[in-house]
């Protein structure tokens, strides 16, 4: 059995002083776990701090929100995927979909920006999911496997082999409504249903997280679902009693 994945999407909240104060008291209260594994996505702003706080805990990963699909160049704004492995991330967002519609990235933006991240020696977290109106149209599977398929096709097949991979509903972003974990257990199976295709069987190393208004009282029923391998956590894991709560589960 694989262990889960409890991940935090701080969003654009936490400057580097909030997040070193975060940080130092979920260590205190949380030791080092070997049965789960738990990843923090602070801002690019942050993220140097947070490998620092982080350096002595290598139960607990470190990523980036967001990276430019080139290694480096006049991207006034942007943040690459070297700075960020150089403050200490291993992980990188991709793909979220706030990403997609408040900034434009489209399926092919997130292929490239995998293929960069993986190349760079970190694991890409790839989001997919459907809009309302999508949901409501009943296309959610189409939409989803169109972005999981156009977000791994520059992916070597060593590199496929490791991704993670969020199925986040776009409706059950910041909602407050949830998935049934029934319903994400269906796309989570198309998901890995796909990877054992492209792998040929060897899907081990492959997982499939849910996100979108993730609680302390939801977060246990959704990640005993079958298919769901961990959660990818926003609102509920900028307090840290909550998070704390969240990753006991
Ligand atoms: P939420 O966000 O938990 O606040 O719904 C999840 C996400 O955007 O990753």
């Amino acid at each position: 059995m694989q262990k889960p994945v409890f991940a935090a999407n701080w969003k654009m909240h936490y400057g580097p002083q909030e997040t070193r104060t975060y940080l130092l008291k979920f260590l205190a209260s949380y030791p080092p776990h070997d049965d789960r594994t738990i990843i923090f996505f602070p801002s690019a702003a942050s993220l140097a701090v947070a490998g620092f706080a982080l350096r002595d805990r290598p139960d607990i990963l470190l990523g980036v929100q967001n990276v430019h699909w080139e290694e480096k160049g006049a991207f006034t704004g942007e943040t690459s995927v070297l700075m960020a492995r150089d403050c200490g991330a291993t992980v990188a967002l991709v793909g979220h979909s706030e990403r997609r519609q408040l900034f434009g990235e489209t399926d092919e933006m997130t292929a490239r920006k995998c293929a960069t991240i993986a190349r760079a020696g970190l694991t890409p977290l790839l989001c997919v999911g459907e809009r309302l109106d999508e949901h409501e149209r009943g296309i959610t599977q189409s939409i989803v496997m169109r972005q999981l398929k156009t977000g791994v096709s520059r992916l070597e097949k060593s590199q496929l082999a490791t991704v993670l991979v969020a199925y986040e509903p776009v409706w059950a972003i910041g909602t407050g409504k949830t998935a049934k974990p029934e319903d994400a257990t269906v796309v989570h199976a198309a998901i890995r249903r796909y990877f054992r295709e492209a792998l040929a069987g060897q899907t081990d190393s492959v997982r499939v997280l849910y996100g979108g208004s993730v609680n302390a009282e939801n977060a246990a029923e959704l990640v005993a679902a079958p298919e769901i391998d961990g959660l990818l956590v926003g609102g509920a894991s900028l307090d840290v009693d909550v998070w704390t709560r969240i990753v006991g589960t």
